[in-house]
């Protein structure tokens, strides 16, 4: 999808099942390369995140066969241990290899990972966790390798990284000892990976917690259904939110979406939730602020600019403030673009409601900015077009299709 052309001013309305998370899938697959097994994965999101790592994954020697929303795995012949670069440089999550494979191979040589450019990412919690469990790892040119068989013990994350959670989850399979990580991240994502390792036979407490331990056990394939997207969900509620429609969405976890259901309820949404479904019905919107983002239960950095964009024509004025990623504001631009009042300080963003937004020509920059882009552009009076919409694709699968069938006027080329 390289440009998107929307005609604004329809408000949204109707009802859309969730995918599975992006977030989730992509270190179960991951998972999938360390323990050798057959799995079954249902609700595996169309996206191109999970295509290229399913790509990635048959170069390493696992083969895949997807049917429907059900992407089978068989890992049990050998696994490479060095991911193609070109794969592995198109996705951030690549680097969730690092711990799989050595868990699998006892090394590992991955590419620097890809994925948004949200300032710099370093890996610093990921490398000093695992050289602190005995494994060896080199900065090479262009790539990471690591050697050694990880021994147990226990690791203390100065941050809550999702990313370095993961990866001494998945590295903590293949060590001699129990791993216990100390601060780690308490996403639901974090949960549904170990739900699946549990699933595969291993013994795993405190997933969800900051204090995780992973027992040796041994390992086998498994089934496992993919947590719904928190992420989709938010998107779709504030384009909802922002074209004053009405949208139910089904297979959600409201419970995963808290702090963005409250700050959209503040803002005059009526939310109502029973059985699995939640209904959200705009009214005119209010400023909601503050927005402070942080690692969960905390509101989501990956919900900032789709809350942003939502909030664009509410009275009064809503603030914003970053904390997990330095530069998240880069979808600003583009939203001023389309008539928003938009003042940013370092990390502090100020949103004074307007009247009324307008159809401009604007570029995507990054998976949630552009989602930003497309809500305020269906909010906007008159025809937007988005270029290098692309980075959509990423994270939302068969996007254009499920915004036309909610009445959008979007059309891709
Ligand atoms: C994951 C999600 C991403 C989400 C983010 C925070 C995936 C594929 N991506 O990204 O959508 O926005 O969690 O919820 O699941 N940091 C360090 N050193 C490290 C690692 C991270 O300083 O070694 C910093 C990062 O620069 C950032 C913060 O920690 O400022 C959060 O990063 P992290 O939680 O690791 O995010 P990701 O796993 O990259």
């Amino acid at each position: 999808m390289e440009t998107l052309t929307i005609l604004g001013g329809q408000p949204l309305r109707g009802t859309l099942a969730v995918q599975g998370s992006k977030n989730a899938v992509l270190p179960i697959l991951a998972a999938a390369a360390a323990i050798p097994g057959r799995f079954a994965l249902t609700n595996f999101p169309p996206i191109r995140d999970g295509i290229v790592t399913r790509e990635l994954l048959e170069g390493l020697g696992v083969r895949t066969f997807l049917r429907g929303d059900c992407l089978r795995l068989d890992s049990t012949g050998p696994v490479g241990s060095a991911p193609d670069p070109k794969l592995a440089g198109r996705l951030r999550s690549s680097v969730l290899f690092l711990g799989a494979l050595l868990a699998r191979n006892g090394k590992a040589a991955i590419p620097l990972p890809g994925g948004c450019v949200l300032g710099a990412r370093p890996l610093d919690l990921h490398l000093t966790a695992l050289e602190a469990l005995g494994v060896c790892v080199r900065c090479e040119p262009g790539r990471l390798v690591c050697a050694g068989r990880p021994r147990g013990g226990t690791v203390l994350l100065r941050y809550p990284s999702v990313g370095a959670t993961e990866n001494l989850m998945l590295a903590a399979l293949g060590a001699a000892g129990p791993v216990c990580i100390l601060g780690a991240a308490r996403e639901p994502e974090i949960r549904d990976l170990a739900d699946f390792l549990t699933a595969c036979g291993a013994r795993i407490r405190g997933a969800g917690t900051a204090c995780l331990r992973i027992e040796p056990a041994p390992l086998h394939g498994a089934a496992h259904r993919v947590l719904p997207d928190r992420m989709e969900a938010a998107t779709w509620l504030c384009a909802a939110a922002a074209t004053g429609g009405s949208l139910t969405l089904t297979g959600l976890r409201p419970d995963h979406l808290r702090p963005v259901l409250k700050t959209l309820s503040r803002a005059g949404c009526r939310i109502t939730e029973q059985s699995g479904r939640l209904t959200l019905c705009a009214g005119p919107l209010r400023a909601a602020g503050p927005v402070v983002t942080g690692p969960y239960p905390a509101f989501p950095t990956d919900a900032q600019a789709p809350v942003m964009a939502a909030l664009l024509r509410a009275a009064g004025s809503t603030v914003f403030e970053e904390t997990v990623f330095e530069a998240r504001f880069r979808h600003v631009p583009a939203l001023r673009a389309l008539g928003a009042d938009i003042e940013t300080a370092g990390q502090l963003a100020r949103v004074r409601g307007v009247k009324s937004l307008h159809g401009a020509r604007i570029a995507a920059t990054d998976l949630r900015g552009a989602a930003a882009m497309v809500i305020a552009a269906l909010a906007a009076e008159g025809e937007t077009t988005l270029s290098q919409a692309w980075h959509l694709d990423r994270g939302y699968g068969d996007f254009v299709e499920r915004l036309q069938s909610l009445g959008a006027e979007v059309h891709s080329a």
